[in-house]
């Protein structure tokens, strides 16, 4: 039996190679595929809610003489600001000049956009660039944006304007290519596509890994193929850390560890992220194998029975202890389980009490949340009775990198319990941060942080499950921050799968709750737009929902805000409305005031009149635009005058 399960491990192994030899092209290889579209890539048509655009993305860029050594001009190419760029690459010093070949990452509002019915549409970051003395469409898109658009792509977009007779001072578009990412990318956490030119001394394994991404994934996102100095989309969950290069002033050759990619990674990461690839196949061949198991094992049921090992035995047993419990409450979790055998793995009672320490206070997170360590690995886990079907339900369909993930579950049919298990996550919730006496306060590029986070998450849940999944209870306390303080989603109790129906029964948290759903009972997607707008509100105010008079916060910010008031009036009103410790700080007006009208427009009474998720995310990364832009304008903002330190930014 060893012998043969070594026979299948071997097989497997020799099928990846294989199917890696196939599928790793090196450049000089993919010249044999089907060429790119040198005039752009195309997108789903007109901007329809669920495409995911328009959305936020990153160019690779590179620094590099003469003209594009320091950020300010690197800034006016792509029109964004300095902080814009020096916040996600890492550069301590925004205003000095940057080494040649320092790597950046550039951020772009990533559009769909109609050429014309024939053509159809194409996605790029519309770039206005004033032409210049010599300058041609070519030279420009290939050594200005370096190769992150095309001279055939600037031709089609600017129709007007004739190339080879370019006036000086005419302003043309020009087209940087991007891809936002699609359902099943966001499914598997590829949350951001970054637009790499490939170099010749790439291939698809060195990309892989400098980006922190994988070649399977990188080959699939760009599957026409492509050359050197074509655009690529590098699909990744998180944007990875990039290493200023320190400036010799006697002017040195540039780095040449900054040169590739490949090289500047740093060796530790390189190797980690190898290894994590290897494991990711190796799970893929346990999964596999383990299928291939439960179908040999309904060929020979018998014969199996002795080398299934600890997980399908695991598995058994569950069945086994289900057979008991309350018979219709079983049915449904089975029918609702059943699926996710795979896919999560099943605790046992024992392990969850040991965890725990037999569910001692001490573990007590809150409510009926125990914080329990297995083989060393920290958990969140819940206890319910047996109604947790319908988050099981609901959970095995979400996967995403702002929502809280569950690991696993365990039933014990003892006590009639089911307990789910989720990812730890290290920093509590916002509510705490917040509303709880902390030394640290968060910042307003934190709050913004934490708002975007929440409401990708919103958006994920409503516009990329089939159906569609309303949350029902957002707040403050189920919204947790992990160890980098980034934002997840928790607590699916009361979320429903289906939109538009009617409940009798009203639940949710009081100064949260959307007027239509408590006076009919109408769930819409809507209603978390609502509880999303107080959640904005508590982040600008830092009070809380509801306040020690029972009046809802939504409520008083809303009269205080009335339709009609100046915008002078507007802002004055909100300073007195603001958190005190955000007082200290140099904030940008413009990012403060977009945010509060994000929530007002959230909190309207007509649940048509709110804003989407997919406008709310749009709108907010203006806002954290502006809030970049700060420290290159002085506002005479009387908030500016309460800066305390030397900080340029947040
Ligand atoms: C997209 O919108 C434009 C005008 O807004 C319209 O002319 C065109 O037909 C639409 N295209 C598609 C594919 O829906
Ligand atoms: C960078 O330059 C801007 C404007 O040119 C200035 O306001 C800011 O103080 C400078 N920052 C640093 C760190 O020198
Ligand atoms: C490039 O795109 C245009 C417009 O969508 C299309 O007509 C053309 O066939 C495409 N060419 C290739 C090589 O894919
Ligand atoms: C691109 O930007 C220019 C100026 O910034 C604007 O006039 C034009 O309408 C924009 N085009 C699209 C397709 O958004
Ligand atoms: C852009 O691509 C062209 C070839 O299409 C190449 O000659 C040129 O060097 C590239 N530019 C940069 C900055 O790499
Ligand atoms: C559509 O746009 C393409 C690229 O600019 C152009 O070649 C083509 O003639 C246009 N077709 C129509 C019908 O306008
Ligand atoms: C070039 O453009 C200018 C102004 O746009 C025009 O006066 C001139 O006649 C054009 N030259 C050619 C050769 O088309
Ligand atoms: C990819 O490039 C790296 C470094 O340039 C090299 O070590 C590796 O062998 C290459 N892999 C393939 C499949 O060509
Ligand atoms: C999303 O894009 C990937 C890569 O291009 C593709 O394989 C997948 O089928 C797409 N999914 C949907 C739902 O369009
Ligand atoms: C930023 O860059 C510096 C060196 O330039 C590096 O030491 C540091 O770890 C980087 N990471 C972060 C998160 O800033
Ligand atoms: C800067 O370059 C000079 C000569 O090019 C060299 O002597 C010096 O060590 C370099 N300094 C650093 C910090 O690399």
């Amino acid at each position: 039996m060893r012998n043969s399960i070594l026979h299948h491990v071997s097989l497997l192994l020799f099928s990846f190679y294989i199917f890696f030899l196939l599928h790793l092209p090196h450049p000089s290889q993919a010249q044999n595929l089907i060429q790119p579209n040198t005039t752009g890539y195309q997108c789903p048509g007109n901007q329809t809610t669920g495409s995911g655009y328009p959305c936020r993305t990153y160019a690779f860029y590179r620094a590099s003489a003469p003209n594009f050594l320091d950020l300010a001009s690197i800034g006016d190419l792509f029109s964004v600001s300095r902080p814009m760029i020096a916040d996600p690459s890492n550069i301590s010093t925004p205003n000095s000049t940057l080494a040649p070949n320092q790597p950046l990452f550039i951020p772009l509002s990533c559009s769909c956009n109609f050429i014309n019915s024939t053509f159809g549409s194409i996605s790029y970051a519309n770039l206005s660039y004033t032409i210049k003395k010599g300058d041609t469409f070519y030279q420009v898109s290939s050594f200005s944006y370096m190769n992150l658009t095309t001279f055939q792509s600037v031709e089609v977009v600017n129709p007007t304007l004739i190339p080879e007779n370019l006036t000086i001072g005419v302003s043309a578009v020009f087209p940087v290519f991007c891809k936002c990412p699609n359902t099943t990318q966001l499914q598997n956490g590829e949350n951001i596509l970054i637009s790499y030119v490939v170099q010749p001394s790439d291939n698809v394994s060195s990309i892989a890994s400098f980006f922190g991404s994988k070649p399977q994934s990188i080959i699939d996102a760009n599957s026409k193929g492509f050359r050197e100095f074509d655009t690529i989309f590098v699909p990744v969950s998180r944007l990875r850390v990039l290493t200023q290069i320190p400036v010799n002033t006697s002017a040195s050759p540039p780095s040449p560890a900054a040169a590739t990619p490949v090289t500047s990674g740093g060796d530790r990461t390189g190797t980690v992220r190898g290894l994590a690839i290897v494991l990711g196949i190796l799970g893929l061949l346990l999964i596999l194998l383990l299928g291939m198991w439960v179908y040999r094992e309904r060929l020979s049921k018998d014969r199996l029975a002795t080398v299934i090992g600890d997980e399908e035995r695991r598995k058994q047993s569950f069945m086994k202890e289900t057979k008991k419990g309350s018979k219709e409450e079983e049915a449904k979790l089975m029918a609702n389980v059943s699926d996710c055998l795979d896919k999560y793995r099943v605790f046992e009672y024992e392990e969850l009490r040991e965890a725990t320490h037999d569910f001692d206070q001490s573990c007590l997170i809150l409510g009926s949340v125990y914080k329990g360590t297995i083989d060393g690995e920290v958990y969140a886990i819940k206890k319910m009775k047996w109604n947790a079907y319908e988050e099981l339900k609901i959970l095995q369909k979400v996967n995403h990198g702002n929502l809280v993930k569950l690991e696993g579950f365990c039933i014990d049919d003892d006590e009639a319990n089911c307990y789910l298990v989720y990812e730890y996550v290290e920093n509590g919730s916002l509510y705490s941060w917040l509303h709880e006496d902390r030394t640290q306060r968060l910042n307003w590029k934190m709050r913004l942080h934490v708002a975007m986070d929440v409401a990708n998450g919103l958006q994920y849940i409503h516009e990329h499950t089939r159906p569609r999944v309303v949350h029902k209870d957002i707040k403050s306390s189920n919204i947790l921050l992990d160890a980098n303080m980034r934002a997840k989603i928790a607590n699916f109790g009361l979320a429903k799968s289906g939109i538009n129906a009617i409940t009798m029964h009203i639940v949710g948290t009081q100064g949260y709750i959307a007027p239509e759903y408590l006076a009919d009972g109408v769930v819409s997607t809507k209603m978390d737009v609502f509880s999303f707008g107080v959640v904005l509100l508590e982040l600008i105010t830092g009070k809380e929902a509801v306040d020690d008079r029972g009046n809802p916060l939504s409520t008083s910010v809303v009269r205080a805000f009335e339709v009609g008031i100046s915008e002078q009036e507007k802002g004055r009103r909100l300073r007195e409305w603001l958190d005190g410790s955000l007082m200290r700080e140099t904030l940008s007006m413009e990012s403060l005031m977009g945010v509060l009208n994000i929530a007002l427009a959230c909190l309207h009474k007509d649940p048509t009149k709110r804003p989407s998720m997919v406008d709310i995310v749009y709108a907010l990364s203006k806002s954290e635009e502006s809030n970049f832009d700060t420290s290159d304008d002085t506002i005479d903002s009387p908030l500016v005058s309460a800066r305390t330190g030397g900080s340029i930014f947040l």
